[in-house]
Protein backbone atom coordinates (compact mmCIF):
# COMPACT_ATOMS: atom_id res chain seq x y z
CA UNK A 1 0.00 0.00 0.00
CA UNK A 2 1.06 3.50 -1.17
CA UNK A 3 1.75 5.71 2.07
CA UNK A 4 2.00 9.48 1.63
CA UNK A 5 2.35 11.17 4.42
CA UNK A 6 1.08 9.34 7.15
CA UNK A 7 -1.75 8.24 5.32
CA UNK A 8 -2.27 5.19 2.59
CA UNK A 9 -3.28 6.90 -0.79
CA UNK A 10 -6.69 5.68 -0.94
CA UNK A 11 -7.49 5.82 3.62
CA UNK A 12 -10.91 7.12 2.24
CA UNK A 13 -12.40 4.03 0.79
CA UNK A 14 -13.66 2.65 4.29
CA UNK A 15 -14.85 5.98 5.64
CA UNK A 16 -18.09 7.41 5.99
CA UNK A 17 -18.56 11.06 5.87
CA UNK A 18 -20.89 13.34 8.29
CA UNK A 19 -22.37 16.53 6.11
CA UNK A 20 -22.58 19.56 8.42
CA UNK A 21 -25.02 22.16 7.31
CA UNK A 22 -23.63 24.91 9.92
CA UNK A 23 -26.11 27.46 9.45
CA UNK A 24 -28.96 24.51 10.39
CA UNK A 25 -26.26 22.51 13.05
CA UNK A 26 -26.27 24.19 16.38
CA UNK A 27 -26.28 28.14 17.11
CA UNK A 28 -24.00 28.85 20.40
CA UNK A 29 -24.68 32.79 20.19
CA UNK A 30 -28.33 32.86 20.40
CA UNK A 31 -28.43 34.39 16.87
CA UNK A 32 -30.52 32.06 15.63
CA UNK A 33 -28.26 30.67 12.85
CA UNK A 34 -25.85 27.60 13.93
CA UNK A 35 -21.84 28.47 13.86
CA UNK A 36 -18.31 26.69 13.87
CA UNK A 37 -18.29 26.57 17.06
CA UNK A 38 -21.26 24.64 17.24
CA UNK A 39 -19.88 22.24 15.35
CA UNK A 40 -16.94 22.10 17.67
CA UNK A 41 -19.03 21.50 20.54
CA UNK A 42 -20.84 18.62 19.33
CA UNK A 43 -18.00 16.66 17.58
CA UNK A 44 -18.23 13.82 19.75
CA UNK A 45 -21.45 13.26 18.95
CA UNK A 46 -20.39 12.69 15.23
CA UNK A 47 -17.68 10.96 16.26
CA UNK A 48 -19.64 8.34 18.54
CA UNK A 49 -20.89 7.41 15.08
CA UNK A 50 -17.98 5.98 14.02
CA UNK A 51 -17.64 8.78 11.35
CA UNK A 52 -13.78 9.68 10.03
CA UNK A 53 -14.28 12.40 8.09
CA UNK A 54 -16.58 15.87 8.58
CA UNK A 55 -18.02 17.89 5.64
CA UNK A 56 -18.14 21.31 6.40
CA UNK A 57 -20.71 23.75 4.15
CA UNK A 58 -18.90 26.73 3.11
CA UNK A 59 -18.49 29.17 5.43
CA UNK A 60 -16.82 31.89 3.96
CA UNK A 61 -17.66 35.95 4.03
CA UNK A 62 -20.95 36.18 1.67
CA UNK A 63 -23.94 38.07 1.15
CA UNK A 64 -25.63 34.30 2.10
CA UNK A 65 -28.06 34.83 -1.13
CA UNK A 66 -27.82 31.35 -1.57
CA UNK A 67 -26.92 30.52 2.28
CA UNK A 68 -22.92 30.67 1.56
CA UNK A 69 -22.63 29.32 -1.88
CA UNK A 70 -22.19 32.86 -3.44
CA UNK A 71 -18.65 33.99 -1.75
CA UNK A 72 -17.56 36.97 -1.89
CA UNK A 73 -13.86 36.15 0.10
CA UNK A 74 -12.52 32.51 -0.30
CA UNK A 75 -9.62 33.49 2.32
CA UNK A 76 -11.76 34.42 5.25
CA UNK A 77 -14.50 33.24 7.82
CA UNK A 78 -17.96 35.08 7.39
CA UNK A 79 -18.91 36.29 10.76
CA UNK A 80 -22.18 34.91 11.18
CA UNK A 81 -20.23 31.36 11.11
CA UNK A 82 -17.42 32.99 13.93
CA UNK A 83 -14.17 34.12 13.21
CA UNK A 84 -10.59 31.89 11.67
CA UNK A 85 -9.82 31.30 15.15
CA UNK A 86 -12.99 29.11 15.55
CA UNK A 87 -12.14 27.77 12.18
CA UNK A 88 -8.27 26.65 13.28
CA UNK A 89 -9.92 25.59 16.74
CA UNK A 90 -12.32 22.62 14.66
CA UNK A 91 -9.62 21.57 12.88
CA UNK A 92 -7.23 20.83 16.03
CA UNK A 93 -10.75 19.30 17.52
CA UNK A 94 -11.10 16.95 14.96
CA UNK A 95 -7.06 16.36 14.38
CA UNK A 96 -7.42 15.10 18.32
CA UNK A 97 -10.32 12.86 17.67
CA UNK A 98 -8.57 11.25 14.66
CA UNK A 99 -10.87 12.81 12.48
CA UNK A 100 -10.54 14.64 9.03
CA UNK A 101 -12.06 17.80 7.85
CA UNK A 102 -13.46 18.28 4.32
CA UNK A 103 -14.62 21.99 2.69
CA UNK A 104 -16.75 22.96 0.46
CA UNK A 105 -15.36 24.52 -2.42
CA UNK A 106 -17.25 26.75 -4.80
CA UNK A 107 -15.66 27.67 -7.91
CA UNK A 108 -17.52 27.52 -10.79
CA UNK A 109 -18.81 31.20 -9.84
CA UNK A 110 -18.22 33.77 -7.55
CA UNK A 111 -20.59 36.09 -5.23
CA UNK A 112 -21.37 39.14 -7.35
CA UNK A 113 -20.04 40.66 -4.38
CA UNK A 114 -16.54 39.65 -4.51
CA UNK A 115 -13.83 41.81 -5.29
CA UNK A 116 -12.76 40.26 -8.19
CA UNK A 117 -16.26 40.80 -9.70
CA UNK A 118 -16.51 44.21 -8.97
CA UNK A 119 -13.54 44.99 -10.54
CA UNK A 120 -14.54 43.18 -13.54
CA UNK A 121 -17.62 45.21 -13.91
CA UNK A 122 -15.89 48.36 -13.14
CA UNK A 123 -15.14 48.62 -17.17
CA UNK A 124 -14.33 46.59 -20.35
CA UNK A 125 -10.99 47.22 -19.80
CA UNK A 126 -10.22 46.28 -15.99
CA UNK A 127 -7.21 44.02 -15.49
CA UNK A 128 -10.06 41.38 -14.18
CA UNK A 129 -12.57 41.59 -16.59
CA UNK A 130 -11.93 38.56 -18.34
CA UNK A 131 -12.61 36.38 -14.82
CA UNK A 132 -15.92 36.45 -15.71
CA UNK A 133 -18.15 35.65 -18.74
CA UNK A 134 -18.80 38.78 -20.18
CA UNK A 135 -20.94 38.41 -24.33
CA UNK A 136 -22.14 41.15 -26.32
CA UNK A 137 -26.08 41.37 -26.56
CA UNK A 138 -28.06 39.51 -28.98
CA UNK A 139 -29.13 41.62 -32.16
CA UNK A 140 -32.87 42.28 -30.36
CA UNK A 141 -30.41 43.60 -27.56
CA UNK A 142 -31.70 40.43 -25.07
CA UNK A 143 -29.52 37.53 -23.83
CA UNK A 144 -26.28 36.09 -26.56
CA UNK A 145 -28.41 32.78 -25.92
CA UNK A 146 -31.21 30.73 -24.20
CA UNK A 147 -29.99 29.12 -21.95
CA UNK A 148 -31.43 29.21 -18.14
CA UNK A 149 -30.52 29.76 -15.05
CA UNK A 150 -30.77 26.44 -12.33
CA UNK A 151 -32.79 28.82 -10.19
CA UNK A 152 -35.18 29.80 -13.15
CA UNK A 153 -35.31 32.40 -15.69
CA UNK A 154 -32.34 33.44 -18.29
CA UNK A 155 -28.86 32.39 -17.00
CA UNK A 156 -27.51 35.96 -18.36
CA UNK A 157 -27.37 39.09 -16.36
CA UNK A 158 -27.27 42.47 -18.04
CA UNK A 159 -24.60 45.20 -16.68
CA UNK A 160 -26.18 48.65 -17.76
CA UNK A 161 -22.65 49.79 -17.08
CA UNK A 162 -20.69 48.45 -19.81
CA UNK A 163 -23.66 46.79 -21.77
CA UNK A 164 -22.94 43.48 -21.93
CA UNK A 165 -24.07 40.28 -20.56
CA UNK A 166 -22.26 37.66 -17.94
CA UNK A 167 -23.24 34.35 -17.54
CA UNK A 168 -24.70 33.40 -14.17
CA UNK A 169 -25.69 29.28 -14.37
CA UNK A 170 -27.46 29.90 -10.57
CA UNK A 171 -28.68 32.70 -8.60
CA UNK A 172 -28.31 36.36 -10.45
CA UNK A 173 -25.85 37.07 -7.57
CA UNK A 174 -23.31 34.16 -8.45
CA UNK A 175 -21.38 35.07 -11.43
CA UNK A 176 -20.11 31.90 -13.66
CA UNK A 177 -15.99 32.31 -13.51
CA UNK A 178 -14.48 31.91 -16.57
CA UNK A 179 -12.03 29.13 -16.04
CA UNK A 180 -10.47 29.50 -19.68
CA UNK A 181 -8.29 32.21 -17.71
CA UNK A 182 -5.35 30.65 -16.91
CA UNK A 183 -5.37 33.55 -13.91
CA UNK A 184 -8.42 32.29 -12.83
CA UNK A 185 -7.04 28.72 -12.20
CA UNK A 186 -4.27 29.91 -10.42
CA UNK A 187 -6.26 31.66 -8.19
CA UNK A 188 -8.32 28.60 -7.78
CA UNK A 189 -5.12 26.60 -7.05
CA UNK A 190 -4.03 29.75 -4.79
CA UNK A 191 -6.78 29.52 -2.08
CA UNK A 192 -7.03 25.78 -2.41
CA UNK A 193 -3.54 25.60 -1.28
CA UNK A 194 -4.29 28.19 1.90
CA UNK A 195 -6.96 26.09 2.82
CA UNK A 196 -4.91 22.42 2.51
CA UNK A 197 -1.67 24.15 4.69
CA UNK A 198 -4.46 25.09 7.67
CA UNK A 199 -5.08 21.49 7.83
CA UNK A 200 -8.04 20.11 5.80
CA UNK A 201 -7.94 16.64 4.72
CA UNK A 202 -10.24 17.61 1.77
CA UNK A 203 -12.47 19.42 -0.55
CA UNK A 204 -15.93 18.99 -1.53
CA UNK A 205 -16.10 20.92 -5.22
CA UNK A 206 -19.43 22.25 -5.55
CA UNK A 207 -21.21 21.94 -9.49
CA UNK A 208 -17.27 21.11 -10.51
CA UNK A 209 -18.28 19.45 -13.77
CA UNK A 210 -19.58 22.82 -14.87
CA UNK A 211 -16.63 25.26 -15.24
CA UNK A 212 -16.04 24.77 -19.10
CA UNK A 213 -18.64 26.13 -21.05
CA UNK A 214 -18.73 25.52 -24.82
CA UNK A 215 -17.26 28.70 -25.96
CA UNK A 216 -19.02 29.24 -29.12
CA UNK A 217 -21.92 29.72 -26.88
CA UNK A 218 -24.62 28.10 -29.06
CA UNK A 219 -28.76 28.31 -28.60
CA UNK A 220 -29.69 25.51 -27.20
CA UNK A 221 -32.51 23.42 -29.84
CA UNK A 222 -34.48 21.61 -27.30
CA UNK A 223 -33.56 18.57 -28.80
CA UNK A 224 -32.52 16.85 -26.01
CA UNK A 225 -34.45 17.56 -22.74
CA UNK A 226 -34.15 20.12 -20.96
CA UNK A 227 -33.35 21.97 -23.35
CA UNK A 228 -31.84 24.69 -21.26
CA UNK A 229 -28.05 24.75 -22.53
CA UNK A 230 -26.70 22.69 -20.10
CA UNK A 231 -25.77 20.22 -22.94
CA UNK A 232 -23.00 23.05 -23.81
CA UNK A 233 -21.36 23.29 -20.12
CA UNK A 234 -22.15 20.08 -18.63
CA UNK A 235 -18.84 17.78 -18.61
CA UNK A 236 -18.13 20.47 -20.96
CA UNK A 237 -14.90 20.26 -23.34
CA UNK A 238 -11.85 21.36 -20.99
CA UNK A 239 -13.14 20.05 -17.49
CA UNK A 240 -10.66 16.91 -16.45
CA UNK A 241 -7.80 19.05 -18.16
CA UNK A 242 -8.79 21.18 -15.75
CA UNK A 243 -9.26 18.94 -12.64
CA UNK A 244 -5.92 17.62 -13.37
CA UNK A 245 -4.69 20.37 -13.24
CA UNK A 246 -5.46 20.82 -10.22
CA UNK A 247 -4.65 17.15 -9.11
CA UNK A 248 -1.45 17.65 -10.25
CA UNK A 249 -1.01 21.07 -8.39
CA UNK A 250 -2.71 20.15 -5.02
CA UNK A 251 -4.52 17.68 -4.32
CA UNK A 252 -2.06 15.02 -5.12
CA UNK A 253 0.74 16.60 -3.48
CA UNK A 254 -1.50 16.94 -0.29
CA UNK A 255 -2.43 13.85 -0.49
CA UNK A 256 -6.38 15.12 -0.06
CA UNK A 257 -9.22 13.37 -0.30
CA UNK A 258 -11.96 14.57 -3.49
CA UNK A 259 -15.56 14.11 -3.91
CA UNK A 260 -17.12 16.21 -6.98
CA UNK A 261 -19.98 17.08 -7.02
CA UNK A 262 -21.34 16.74 -10.79
CA UNK A 263 -24.33 17.93 -11.84
CA UNK A 264 -26.32 15.69 -15.07
CA UNK A 265 -23.42 14.20 -15.49
CA UNK A 266 -22.34 10.53 -17.23
CA UNK A 267 -21.57 7.62 -15.93
CA UNK A 268 -18.64 7.70 -18.70
CA UNK A 269 -17.51 10.83 -17.06
CA UNK A 270 -17.76 9.93 -13.43
CA UNK A 271 -15.53 6.94 -14.39
CA UNK A 272 -12.96 9.17 -15.79
CA UNK A 273 -13.33 11.57 -12.41
CA UNK A 274 -12.81 8.96 -10.31
CA UNK A 275 -10.78 5.75 -11.45
CA UNK A 276 -7.11 6.61 -9.49
CA UNK A 277 -5.40 6.37 -13.25
CA UNK A 278 -6.96 9.49 -13.90
CA UNK A 279 -5.95 11.27 -11.06
CA UNK A 280 -8.42 13.59 -10.49
CA UNK A 281 -10.79 13.41 -8.18
CA UNK A 282 -10.84 10.25 -5.12
CA UNK A 283 -15.22 9.91 -6.08
CA UNK A 284 -18.16 11.84 -7.71
CA UNK A 285 -21.92 12.06 -6.33
CA UNK A 286 -24.00 12.09 -8.93
CA UNK A 287 -28.13 12.77 -8.45
CA UNK A 288 -29.60 10.47 -10.96
CA UNK A 289 -30.97 7.99 -8.08
CA UNK A 290 -32.75 11.15 -6.65
CA UNK A 291 -34.50 12.28 -9.90
CA UNK A 292 -36.93 9.23 -10.03
CA UNK A 293 -39.77 11.35 -8.86
CA UNK A 294 -39.71 14.16 -11.82
CA UNK A 295 -41.57 13.55 -14.56
CA UNK A 296 -39.34 13.59 -17.80
CA UNK A 297 -36.36 15.11 -15.62
CA UNK A 298 -38.83 18.03 -14.61
CA UNK A 299 -38.47 19.16 -11.24
CA UNK A 300 -40.99 21.46 -10.54
CA UNK A 301 -44.00 18.65 -11.70
CA UNK A 302 -44.91 15.85 -9.34
CA UNK A 303 -45.08 12.24 -9.49
CA UNK A 304 -44.86 9.17 -7.29
CA UNK A 305 -41.22 7.63 -7.02
CA UNK A 306 -40.51 5.25 -9.51
CA UNK A 307 -39.26 2.09 -7.46
CA UNK A 308 -37.85 0.12 -10.55
CA UNK A 309 -35.95 2.96 -11.81
CA UNK A 310 -34.43 3.77 -8.67
CA UNK A 311 -33.21 0.13 -8.39
CA UNK A 312 -31.69 0.16 -11.58
CA UNK A 313 -30.25 3.08 -11.65
CA UNK A 314 -28.67 2.45 -8.61
CA UNK A 315 -27.37 -0.71 -9.71
CA UNK A 316 -26.05 0.41 -13.37
CA UNK A 317 -23.92 2.54 -11.31
CA UNK A 318 -22.34 0.25 -8.53
CA UNK A 319 -21.96 -1.97 -11.87
CA UNK A 320 -20.29 0.48 -13.98
CA UNK A 321 -18.41 1.98 -11.26
CA UNK A 322 -16.96 -1.40 -10.11
CA UNK A 323 -16.05 -2.15 -13.98
CA UNK A 324 -14.58 1.43 -14.84
CA UNK A 325 -12.07 1.50 -11.88
CA UNK A 326 -14.55 4.60 -10.33
CA UNK A 327 -15.62 5.54 -6.73
CA UNK A 328 -18.94 6.29 -5.62
CA UNK A 329 -20.10 8.88 -3.29
CA UNK A 330 -22.96 6.96 -1.66
CA UNK A 331 -25.88 9.30 -0.24
CA UNK A 332 -29.61 9.53 0.26
CA UNK A 333 -29.72 12.66 1.67
CA UNK A 334 -27.71 16.47 1.28
CA UNK A 335 -28.73 20.03 1.91
CA UNK A 336 -30.64 20.62 -1.70
CA UNK A 337 -32.81 17.50 -1.37
CA UNK A 338 -35.99 16.71 0.17
CA UNK A 339 -35.31 13.76 3.03
CA UNK A 340 -35.29 10.39 1.26
CA UNK A 341 -37.11 9.10 4.40
CA UNK A 342 -40.70 11.25 3.40
CA UNK A 343 -39.35 10.96 -0.45
CA UNK A 344 -38.97 6.73 -0.72
CA UNK A 345 -40.64 5.24 2.33
CA UNK A 346 -43.49 5.47 5.10
CA UNK A 347 -41.71 8.65 7.99
CA UNK A 348 -44.79 8.10 10.14
CA UNK A 349 -45.82 4.68 11.51
CA UNK A 350 -43.29 2.76 9.91
CA UNK A 351 -40.50 6.18 10.56
CA UNK A 352 -38.24 4.05 12.83
CA UNK A 353 -37.88 0.44 10.41
CA UNK A 354 -37.68 3.08 7.26
CA UNK A 355 -34.89 5.17 8.15
CA UNK A 356 -32.92 1.86 8.70
CA UNK A 357 -34.36 0.47 5.99
CA UNK A 358 -32.45 3.45 3.82
CA UNK A 359 -29.15 3.31 5.82
CA UNK A 360 -28.89 -0.25 5.49
CA UNK A 361 -30.02 -0.69 1.61
CA UNK A 362 -27.36 2.18 1.01
CA UNK A 363 -24.31 1.02 3.15
CA UNK A 364 -24.34 -1.97 2.05
CA UNK A 365 -23.14 -0.67 -1.40
CA UNK A 366 -19.93 -0.09 -3.17
CA UNK A 367 -18.75 3.80 -2.49
CA UNK A 368 -17.77 5.65 0.42
CA UNK A 369 -21.19 6.81 2.27
CA UNK A 370 -22.43 10.40 3.29
CA UNK A 371 -25.09 11.06 6.40
CA UNK A 372 -26.40 14.28 5.96
CA UNK A 373 -26.94 15.74 9.72
CA UNK A 374 -30.55 14.87 11.15
CA UNK A 375 -30.76 11.72 9.16
CA UNK A 376 -29.11 9.46 11.39
CA UNK A 377 -31.81 10.65 13.90
CA UNK A 378 -34.49 9.86 11.01
CA UNK A 379 -35.58 13.51 10.61
CA UNK A 380 -38.40 14.08 8.03
CA UNK A 381 -39.59 16.51 5.87
CA UNK A 382 -41.42 19.12 8.08
CA UNK A 383 -45.34 19.54 7.72
CA UNK A 384 -44.94 22.64 5.65
CA UNK A 385 -47.78 25.65 7.12
CA UNK A 386 -47.52 28.48 4.54
CA UNK A 387 -45.38 29.26 1.92
CA UNK A 388 -43.68 32.23 4.07
CA UNK A 389 -41.96 29.86 6.19
CA UNK A 390 -39.77 29.12 3.02
CA UNK A 391 -36.38 30.87 3.03
CA UNK A 392 -33.93 29.30 0.34
CA UNK A 393 -33.86 31.41 -3.10
CA UNK A 394 -34.59 28.77 -5.41
CA UNK A 395 -37.89 27.86 -3.70
CA UNK A 396 -39.07 30.91 -3.90
CA UNK A 397 -37.71 31.79 -7.30
CA UNK A 398 -40.02 28.63 -8.72
CA UNK A 399 -42.65 29.49 -6.14
CA UNK A 400 -42.85 32.92 -8.70
CA UNK A 401 -42.67 31.35 -11.97
CA UNK A 402 -45.03 28.05 -11.31
CA UNK A 403 -47.72 31.19 -10.23
CA UNK A 404 -46.41 32.86 -13.52
CA UNK A 405 -46.82 29.71 -15.11
CA UNK A 406 -51.18 29.26 -14.46
CA UNK A 407 -50.65 27.11 -11.16
CA UNK A 408 -53.34 28.51 -8.23
CA UNK A 409 -51.25 29.43 -4.95
CA UNK A 410 -51.91 26.50 -3.53
CA UNK A 411 -50.69 24.46 -6.52
CA UNK A 412 -47.69 26.09 -6.46
CA UNK A 413 -47.48 25.94 -2.55
CA UNK A 414 -47.75 22.37 -2.61
CA UNK A 415 -44.92 21.84 -5.26
CA UNK A 416 -43.11 23.76 -3.64
CA UNK A 417 -43.41 22.06 -0.06
CA UNK A 418 -42.86 18.47 -1.84
CA UNK A 419 -39.68 19.60 -3.65
CA UNK A 420 -37.54 22.79 -1.94
CA UNK A 421 -34.25 22.50 -0.05
CA UNK A 422 -35.92 23.70 3.03
CA UNK A 423 -37.56 20.37 3.69
CA UNK A 424 -33.57 19.57 4.99
CA UNK A 425 -32.28 22.65 6.07
CA UNK A 426 -34.42 22.92 8.99
CA UNK A 427 -32.54 22.90 12.25
CA UNK A 428 -31.18 19.65 13.98
CA UNK A 429 -33.49 18.13 16.61
CA UNK A 430 -31.07 18.08 19.41
CA UNK A 431 -32.88 17.14 22.39
CA UNK A 432 -36.75 17.79 23.81
CA UNK A 433 -35.40 21.42 25.49
CA UNK A 434 -36.98 24.65 23.82
CA UNK A 435 -36.25 25.33 20.16
CA UNK A 436 -34.83 21.26 20.31
CA UNK A 437 -31.55 22.26 21.85
CA UNK A 438 -30.73 24.54 18.64
CA UNK A 439 -30.65 27.83 19.61
CA UNK A 440 -31.62 30.29 22.65
CA UNK A 441 -32.90 32.80 19.91
CA UNK A 442 -35.42 32.81 17.13
CA UNK A 443 -34.01 30.59 14.73
CA UNK A 444 -33.66 31.38 11.03
CA UNK A 445 -36.12 29.17 9.57
CA UNK A 446 -38.69 27.25 11.44
CA UNK A 447 -38.27 24.39 14.20
CA UNK A 448 -39.73 20.94 13.11
CA UNK A 449 -41.69 20.80 16.04
CA UNK A 450 -41.82 16.96 16.86
CA UNK A 451 -38.67 16.99 18.55
CA UNK A 452 -39.83 16.01 22.17
CA UNK A 453 -40.54 12.97 19.97
CA UNK A 454 -37.18 13.11 17.81
CA UNK A 455 -34.05 14.56 18.98
CA UNK A 456 -30.26 12.89 18.97
CA UNK A 457 -29.98 12.42 22.67
CA UNK A 458 -32.91 10.44 23.20
CA UNK A 459 -31.28 8.44 20.34
CA UNK A 460 -27.94 8.20 21.68
CA UNK A 461 -29.57 6.73 24.73
CA UNK A 462 -30.94 4.27 23.35
CA UNK A 463 -29.30 0.91 22.05
CA UNK A 464 -32.40 0.18 19.49
CA UNK A 465 -32.18 3.80 17.99
CA UNK A 466 -31.64 4.81 14.36
CA UNK A 467 -28.50 6.65 15.74
CA UNK A 468 -26.90 3.02 16.43
CA UNK A 469 -28.36 1.38 13.47
CA UNK A 470 -26.16 3.86 11.72
CA UNK A 471 -23.19 3.45 14.12
CA UNK A 472 -23.03 -0.38 13.11
CA UNK A 473 -23.18 0.09 10.06
CA UNK A 474 -20.06 2.55 10.05
CA UNK A 475 -18.61 0.30 12.01
CA UNK A 476 -19.10 -2.44 9.75
CA UNK A 477 -17.46 -0.76 6.56
CA UNK A 478 -14.41 -0.62 8.88
CA UNK A 479 -14.72 -4.61 9.57
CA UNK A 480 -15.86 -6.43 6.57
CA UNK A 481 -13.96 -5.89 3.43
CA UNK A 482 -16.70 -7.24 1.47
CA UNK A 483 -18.54 -4.00 1.79
CA UNK A 484 -15.43 -2.07 0.16
CA UNK A 485 -14.36 -4.59 -2.24
CA UNK A 486 -17.31 -6.88 -3.20
CA UNK A 487 -18.16 -7.50 -6.43
CA UNK A 488 -21.90 -6.24 -7.07
CA UNK A 489 -24.97 -8.90 -8.23
CA UNK A 490 -28.45 -7.70 -7.98
CA UNK A 491 -30.92 -10.03 -6.62
CA UNK A 492 -34.26 -8.61 -6.57
CA UNK A 493 -34.86 -9.37 -10.59
CA UNK A 494 -38.03 -6.19 -10.85
CA UNK A 495 -39.68 -7.30 -7.93
CA UNK A 496 -42.17 -5.09 -7.44
CA UNK A 497 -41.49 -4.03 -3.35
CA UNK A 498 -38.09 -5.33 -2.69
CA UNK A 499 -34.55 -4.24 -3.34
CA UNK A 500 -32.06 -7.30 -2.85
CA UNK A 501 -28.48 -6.95 -3.65
CA UNK A 502 -25.33 -9.20 -2.95
CA UNK A 503 -21.61 -8.64 -2.65
CA UNK A 504 -19.15 -11.05 -3.52
CA UNK A 505 -15.29 -11.46 -2.52
CA UNK A 506 -13.52 -14.31 -2.12
CA UNK A 507 -14.03 -15.25 1.42
CA UNK A 508 -17.83 -13.66 2.03
CA UNK A 509 -20.59 -13.06 -0.06
CA UNK A 510 -22.53 -10.14 1.87
CA UNK A 511 -26.71 -10.02 1.03
CA UNK A 512 -28.79 -7.07 1.92
CA UNK A 513 -32.67 -7.66 1.22
CA UNK A 514 -35.11 -4.58 1.89
CA UNK A 515 -38.67 -4.55 1.51
CA UNK A 516 -39.78 -0.50 0.66
CA UNK A 517 -43.55 -1.43 1.20
CA UNK A 518 -46.07 -1.45 4.09
CA UNK A 519 -46.92 -5.04 3.44
CA UNK A 520 -45.83 -8.14 4.04
CA UNK A 521 -43.87 -9.85 1.32
CA UNK A 522 -42.53 -13.41 0.11
CA UNK A 523 -39.18 -13.08 -1.66
CA UNK A 524 -37.73 -15.84 -3.58
CA UNK A 525 -33.76 -15.67 -4.15
CA UNK A 526 -33.12 -16.39 -7.84
CA UNK A 527 -32.45 -20.01 -8.20
CA UNK A 528 -28.59 -19.24 -9.60
CA UNK A 529 -28.10 -17.85 -6.25
CA UNK A 530 -29.62 -19.89 -3.96
CA UNK A 531 -27.27 -22.74 -4.68
CA UNK A 532 -24.76 -20.17 -2.37
CA UNK A 533 -26.93 -20.91 0.38
CA UNK A 534 -26.40 -24.28 0.57
CA UNK A 535 -22.49 -24.15 -0.38
CA UNK A 536 -22.41 -21.58 2.97
CA UNK A 537 -19.78 -22.88 5.36
CA UNK A 538 -21.87 -20.15 8.46
CA UNK A 539 -24.28 -17.39 7.43
CA UNK A 540 -24.78 -14.96 9.89
CA UNK A 541 -27.45 -11.90 10.18
CA UNK A 542 -25.23 -8.72 11.02
CA UNK A 543 -28.31 -5.89 11.20
CA UNK A 544 -31.69 -5.78 10.98
CA UNK A 545 -34.53 -3.52 11.84
CA UNK A 546 -37.11 -5.63 13.54
CA UNK A 547 -36.99 -7.45 16.68
CA UNK A 548 -37.39 -10.89 15.26
CA UNK A 549 -35.50 -11.44 12.14
CA UNK A 550 -35.74 -14.11 9.40
CA UNK A 551 -33.82 -16.26 8.43
CA UNK A 552 -31.42 -16.40 4.71
CA UNK A 553 -33.65 -19.35 2.82
CA UNK A 554 -34.37 -19.55 -0.34
CA UNK A 555 -37.61 -17.92 0.39
CA UNK A 556 -37.19 -15.16 2.97
CA UNK A 557 -40.64 -13.71 4.44
CA UNK A 558 -39.98 -9.83 5.24
CA UNK A 559 -42.34 -7.32 7.32
CA UNK A 560 -43.41 -4.39 6.10
CA UNK A 561 -40.60 -2.24 5.90
CA UNK A 562 -38.23 -5.05 6.99
CA UNK A 563 -34.49 -4.78 5.75
CA UNK A 564 -31.56 -6.89 6.37
CA UNK A 565 -27.75 -7.58 6.02
CA UNK A 566 -26.59 -11.06 6.03
CA UNK A 567 -22.98 -12.33 5.67
CA UNK A 568 -22.14 -15.98 4.39
CA UNK A 569 -19.15 -17.35 4.69
CA UNK A 570 -17.60 -19.32 1.86
CA UNK A 571 -14.27 -20.85 2.70
CA UNK A 572 -13.54 -22.93 5.11
C1 LIG B 1 -24.59 23.10 -5.44
C2 LIG B 1 -24.93 23.30 -3.99
C3 LIG B 1 -26.17 24.13 -3.88
C4 LIG B 1 -25.91 25.47 -4.53
C5 LIG B 1 -25.39 25.31 -5.95
C6 LIG B 1 -24.80 26.57 -6.47
O1 LIG B 1 -25.54 22.36 -6.11
O2 LIG B 1 -25.04 22.08 -3.35
O3 LIG B 1 -26.62 24.28 -2.56
O4 LIG B 1 -27.08 26.23 -4.54
O5 LIG B 1 -24.38 24.34 -6.04
O6 LIG B 1 -23.60 26.86 -5.82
Amino acid sequence: MEIIGNLPRDWWRTSTVYQVYPKSFKDTTGSGTGDIRGVTEKLDYIKGLGIDILWLQPVYVSPQNDNGYDVADYYNIDPAFGTMEDFDELVRELKRRDMHLMIDIVVNHSSTEHRWFKEAKSSRDNAYRDYYIWRDPAADGGPPNNWQSKFGGSAWQYDEGTGQYFLTLFDKTQADLNWENEKVRQEVVDLLIFWAKKGVSGFRMDVINLISKEQTFPMDDGSIPPGDGRKFYTDGPRVHEYVKELNAKVFAPYNLVTVGEMSSTTLENCIRYSNPEENEFSMTFNFHHLKVDYPNGQKWELKPYDFEELKKLLSDWQIGMQQGGGWNALFWNNHDQPRALTRFTNDGEYRNESAKLLATTLHGLQGTPYVYQGEEIGMPDPNWGDISEFRDIESLNMYEILLQKGKTPEEAAHIVKVRSRDNSRLPMLWDDSDQAGFTTGTPWIKIDERYPLINAKSQVEDPESIYHHYRLLIELRKSHKVLTDGAYDRLDEGHPQVFAYARRNTEQTLVVISNFSGEEVQFELPKRFAANLSAARSTELLLGNTEEAPELTESVKLPPYGSYMWIINTIN
